[in-house]
């Protein structure tokens, strides 16, 4: 979603601006801008599209100047436009603001003290730089009306605001909304994000809710609403450069589905002790297992991997356990169980609509475990223990190996928290995961076969089936949305034996359905399932498993566990998807209408 950079120092801020946002393109957008600070005022670039437009029309604008706030926006209130593209300004121009999230009271706010402005954009943000500008003609200094401002807005944000009457200052605060300050020897830089920074520090200071940041070439200072300064310290940033380049590949998405093997290796050497057993952190083992119920919360890719957790979880750790969409949960809250354990699963550990469930389970006291990619993230600091994935950065919007991070860790956890309940293993997981790390190598060799399925199965289709029972069904729903997200063809993932209760009349003549047959109790079944839609017209692949293949099967992944399949058939279903999108000439790594991180509910 939005993207905030912002830079004040000794060097020409232009450059540092547009390189940061670059960094951010796969947070997902649709227009982008820039404001620079010299003597001469504020100059503002603004272009719909992508950087490469603002770059355009940047290098033609007069903009030297080291102090200077980028944005890219994902429309929210109004079209993307260059009027609506962030930074916005004042009436006078003398206040420049940039914003990522939703302010929820700002037509109440522009009714109350902005009735004689004539608005530019139709964005809540405007009325933000408007008010500012508003309590700085009642006679406030900049920072006392931005502070003011800041106690009247309701919703999320995170702001980064420029005077031009002040070439000292970036003034910033932040409610739900990511944002960081990065630290540097003579110049201080914003962020959203670490790695649209890391092209000049790699030092970083946390923000907290409703606290007001003045960023100086020198200094941060960092107050509370009432005025009392805050010490903090800076943290390196875990993150390599180079791990958010492309390198080799064409795509991000392509290089993240091959590094999958790296990351299962990397995780079973972060969860292993030196004896080779099984480790974790003993508080998290302990509120787990103590858990009656666990409740695992996550949107999207995220979701899918806690539907697989849960076979896990209850299969081998006994614990019952239920899995949920955020956006749903939080307005809708089963009843929960006497001591119940929330899991948060998330990639970016930014996404919104998770955090405002984990707000709630907190208020009632309720324990609970991040697993995300990212440390330091909104819901592992705000959640009482966090896993990390370990998988490196993931910059394409469509997740793969997160995913199966996600999986591998809780198949971890699952495991401890088995052996802590005492029950009895039937399991050697790390064993077993050195093997799922082999087949996906095995799979990821073959990319010129999933390649040739895309194009056998693929090529010309409007829609497509994804159809699977019990594990293979949770693998489906990942499958079709890999598919749908970056290739834009209408997919869905059904549960084998519900095609007949209704969606069997959606198939045609050369309908594609992609079938997974991976589990030995359903094996029969599922073909069942797929000669109903060949008998319909459909044209079937099906992706099944070594020791459970039949002859014509369209692809055997390696043999493996029967409950860790999901982390092999996955990536066949994420190559598959990925060239399906590559032959339809589509951006794989910035799909339309996407962010990266969901940062607004
Ligand atoms: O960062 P998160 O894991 O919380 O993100 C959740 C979803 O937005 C995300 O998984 C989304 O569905 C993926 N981009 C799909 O590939």
């Amino acid at each position: 979603m939005c993207g905030i950079v912002g830079y004040i120092g000794q060097d020409n801020a232009k450059e540092l601006l547009l390189k940061g946002l670059e960094k951010l393109e796969y947070r997902g957008y649709d227009s982008a801008g820039i404001a620079v600070v010299n003597e001469s005022g504020t100059s503002v670039s603004k272009a719909k599209g992508r950087i490469s437009e603002l770059r355009k029309v940047a290098e033609a604008d007069d903009q030297d100047g080291t102090l200077g706030i980028g944005h890219t926006r994902w429309a929210t209130h109004g079209v993307p436009n260059y009027e609506n593209s962030h930074p916005h300004q004042s009436a006078s121009k003398r206040f420049t603001l940039v914003h990522n999230g939703v302010i929820e009271n700002y037509e109440e706010l522009k009714n109350e003290y902005l009735s004689d402005i004539t608005f530019i954009s139709e964005t809540d943000t405007e009325v933000i730089v408007q008010l500012v500008e508003h309590f700085s003609n009642e006679g406030l200094s900049t920072e006392d009306a931005f502070t003011k401002v800041i106690s009247l807005l309701e919703g999320s944000y995170a702001l980064g605001l420029i005077d031009n009457e002040d070439e000292d200052k970036i003034f910033v605060a932040k409610n739900k909304s990511p944002l960081l300050i990065g630290v540097g020897d003579d110049f201080n830089v914003i962020a959203s994000d670490a790695i649209a920074m890391l092209q000049v520090t790699n030092q970083y200071k946390e923000i907290h809710d409703h606290e007001i940041v003045i960023v100086k070439r020198d200094d941060v200072v960092i107050k509370t609403l009432e005025g009392e300064v805050q010490e903090r310290e800076s943290y390196t940033a875990q993150i390599d450069a180079a791990d958010a380049e492309k390198g080799v590949y064409d795509h991000y998405m392509l290089k993240e589905i091959h590094e999958q093997p790296a990351v299962m290796r990397r995780i079973i050497q972060e969860y292993q002790d030196e004896n080779g057993n099984l480790k974790m952190d003993s508080s998290i083992i302990k509120d787990v297992a103590e858990a009656d119920r666990i409740y695992v919360i996550a949107a999207g890719t995220s979701y899918h991997a806690g539907l697989v957790g849960k076979e896990f979880i209850e299969k081998w750790a006994g614990v019952p356990t239920e899995v949920h969409v955020a956006s749903e949960f939080v307005y809708n809250m089963p009843l929960l169980s006497e001591k119940p354990l929330f899991i948060f699963i998330s990639q970016s550990g930014e996404t919104a609509d998770s955090r405002a469930v984990l707000v709630e389970t907190n208020k009632l006291g309720h324990k609970s475990l991040t697993i995300t990619n990212v440390a330091g993230s909104t819901l592992s600091r705000e959640a009482d223990h966090t896993l990390l994935l370990h998988a490196g950065p993931e910059i394409a919007v469509a997740s793969t190996k997160a995913y199966t991070a996600q999986i591998a860790v809780l198949s971890i956890l699952s495991q401890i928290v088995a052996k802590e309940h005492k029950r009895e293993a039937d399991v050697d997981l790390l064993r077993e995961l050195a093997k799922v790390t082999t087949a996906i190598e095995a799979i990821v060799d073959d990319a010129e076969v999933m390649e040739q399925i895309a194009t056998d199965f693929l090529e010309t289709t409007r829609n497509a089936f994804f159809i699977g029972r019990t594990i293979d069904y949770n693998v489906s729903l990942e499958g079709s949305l890999k598919l749908k997200e970056i290739s834009y063809i209408q997919a869905e993932g059904f549960a084998g034996g519900e095609l007949k209760h209704g969606t069997i009349a959606l198939i045609e003549d050369g309908t594609p359905v992609i079938a997974l047959a991976t589990q030995e109790n359903v094996n029969l079944s599922i073909r069942g399932n797929v000669k109903e839609v060949v008998a319909r017209g459909a044209n079937p692949c099906i992706i099944s498993m070594n020791g459970l293949n039949k002859d014509g099967d369209t692809y055997v992944i390696p043999q493996v566990h029967e409950l860790l399949t999901p982390l092999v058939s996955v990536v066949t279903l994420q190559l598959i998807s990925y060239y399906a999108a590559l032959h339809r000439d589509l951006d794989v790594d910035k799909p339309r209408n996407l962010a990266k991180s969901v940062t607004v509910e």
